[in-house]
């Protein structure tokens, strides 16, 4: 299914990439080498903790001014005035995505939301908001630790369809929840998803991955794909190998 163009996409007519190369790096140096290798038509990039508090907004903005659309993955967490505050500040910066914790509950969602669609009166270019639900990280008896009963799943589900009430773009999910959420949420809802694995590449950390094409056809919108890309000794050819590998379909 082929969602609406987004709202920050950068070209409505132009193809969306649906893959985000995430640039885990310590410094800007690699991460602007890689990104001068790649093409802002093939790919988006996503810029998280690490990077950012390393390399700090210069980063992002030499990104965005060389085309990309970029994801700035820092999950925000705070009061409302605080994250309103912090995605208004992201905004500027001209990101394509952005993201806060669903568990920041209604009040914050609406005020980040709020915060974004200012942006967008202004005359700027509005980006896309979307929450974290449940970290993957987290399994039932973590979960019950820090005093939420119930599977992840089920969690997910109510925190995701919390986040569209409150008028956001769209949530980061595992790729294994992808098709129930998608069944769930409806077809204009965004669902990116880490924990992609190419077939036949090793999932390193991560637990519970599917395979780009089978992440596609549970419903994900964007991939975000880290080391597969970044580690590969040909970047290039490793995103080729992903995008035939999303023309052809699943296995
Ligand atoms: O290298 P890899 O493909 O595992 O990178 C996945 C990226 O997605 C990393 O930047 C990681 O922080 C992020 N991420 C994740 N799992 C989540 C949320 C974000 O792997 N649940």
């Amino acid at each position: 299914m082929e969602p609406a163009p987004p709202v920050g996409s950068r070209a409505v007519n132009a193809p969306a990439p649906h893959i985000i190369v995430a640039l885990d790096y310590p410094a800007a140096e690699p991460a602007l080498a890689l990104a001068r290798r790649l093409d802002p038509a093939r790919c988006r990039l996503k810029v998280g903790k690490e990077l950012f508090t390393r390399a700090g907004p210069g980063v992002v903005r030499a990104l965005a001014d060389a085309g990309f659309d970029v994801f700035l993955d820092l999950k925000y967490h705070d009061i409302p005035n605080t994250v309103a505050a912090a995605c208004a500040a992201a905004a500027e910066l001209g990101v394509w995505m952005l993201n806060v914790h669903a568990l920041g509950g209604r009040r914050m969602l609406e005020a980040a939301r709020d915060a974004v669609h200012a942006r967008a009166r202004a005359g700027g270019r509005r980006p896309l908001l979307i929450a974290v639900t449940i970290l993957t990280s987290l399994a039932e008896a973590d979960l019950r630790e820090v005093g939420f009963g119930g599977p992840p799943a089920e969690n997910v589900t109510r925190l995701a369809a919390l986040a569209r009430a409150a008028g956001l773009d769209g949530v980061v999910c595992a790729p294994t929840e992808a098709a129930a959420l998608r069944a769930t949420l409806g077809g204009d809802f965004l669902l990116v998803t880490p924990g992609v694995r190419p077939a036949g590449a090793g999932a390193g950390d991560q637990r519970r991955v599917l395979t780009p094409a089978q992440a596609r056809a549970a419903g994900a919108d964007y991939l975000v794909i880290g080391r597969p890309v970044t580690q590969a000794d040909d970047p290039l050819a490793a995103l080729a190998a992903i995008e035939e590998e999303l023309a052809e379909g699943p296995a």
